[in-house]
């Protein structure tokens, strides 16, 4: 490593390293809500955000493995609890923000994808498909964006795809909804960035998830995917954690309204 330049302000010691990037990314002190923080993208998100300082509340349906999630982030030293509902069910989501309490980071990360060809999609379909992917996310957003514009600070992260930029095959009702998220994203940031609240989309490349399983099925697809991407691997939920750090803690402050691509050059490619 080359030797630091003497007028570069003197040596660097472990002490202010450190204090640095914790002014930087510190979470402590904040309280984060994920959706589909039990598994996947949004387990990952959650872990991260908690082991940068911030409490976690988890959001998901099945009980046992949100109780496992939440036993994994005690294990890191994460103050953890969860909440189970179904995000597809308006009550239920009005009980989530009845139950979560004062909330800084929002992160909508829930999702769901019914995977048929565009013609044989029900209006059922369609129906669960936006309101677990888009009217949950709108929901919870004019719920706690309000009141952290009214504090003064937060943080929304919403989940998007890449169907939130280009098409891609045989889940056209999720495709829709994952537009949608992108503007949504607009939206509340033109709403409530002047009070100190961020709002930004997360678009991921094909990342190993349990909601990818129908499609890592197909013989060769995973390898397809892989060599689409710049990397020239799909993407692992840890992938997300650097990149869900810096966009709910101040370092992101002057960044809004945007989308993030956290997806190995996919869409570029
Ligand atoms: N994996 C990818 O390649 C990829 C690519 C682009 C975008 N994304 C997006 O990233 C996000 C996370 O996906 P993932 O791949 O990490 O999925 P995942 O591993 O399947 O996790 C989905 C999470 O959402 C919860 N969930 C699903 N339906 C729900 C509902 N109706 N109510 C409440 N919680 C619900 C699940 O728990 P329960 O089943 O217990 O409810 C689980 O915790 C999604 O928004 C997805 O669209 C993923």
């Amino acid at each position: 490593m080359p030797a630091r330049p003497p007028e570069s302000g003197g040596l660097l010691t472990c002490a202010t390293v450190p204090d640095y990037l914790h002014e930087l990314f510190s979470l402590h002190g904040r309280r984060a809500l994920v959706t589909g923080g039990s598994s996947g993208i949004g387990h990952a998100i959650a872990e991260a955000i908690g082991r940068a300082g911030a409490e976690i509340v988890l959001v998901a349906r099945r009980p046992g493995e949100l109780d496992q999630a939440v036993a994994r982030l005690r294990e890191h030293g994460v103050t953890a609890s969860r909440i189970s509902a179904d995000l597809g069910d308006r009550d239920d989501v009005q009980r989530v923000c009845a139950a979560a309490g004062e909330i800084d980071i929002l992160v909508n990360n829930a999702g769901n994808n019914i995977r048929k060809p565009m013609a044989e999609l029900t209006v059922d379909d369609y129906e669960r498909t936006l309101a677990v992917n888009l009217t949950a996310p709108y929901l919870l957003g004019q719920h706690f964006g309000p009141k952290m514009a009214a504090r003064g600070w937060g943080r929304i992260i919403n989940l998007g795809s890449q169907q939130s930029v280009s098409a891609f095959g045989d889940s056209g009702a999720y495709g829709a909804a994952k537009a949608a998220i992108a503007g949504l994203t607009r939206s509340q940031a033109e709403a409530w960035s002047a009070d100190g609240v961020c709002v930004n989309t997360i678009i991921p490349g094909f990342v190993l998830t349990p909601l990818t399983e129908p499609a890592q099925a197909i013989p060769g697809r995973v390898e397809a995917l892989a060599a689409r991407h710049m990397v020239r691997r799909n993407g692992v939920p840890a992938d997300f954690a650097g990149a869900a750090v810096f966009l709910a803690g101040d370092a992101s402050a002057f960044v809004t309204g945007q989308m993030l691509f956290v997806d190995g050059g996919f869409f570029v490619h």
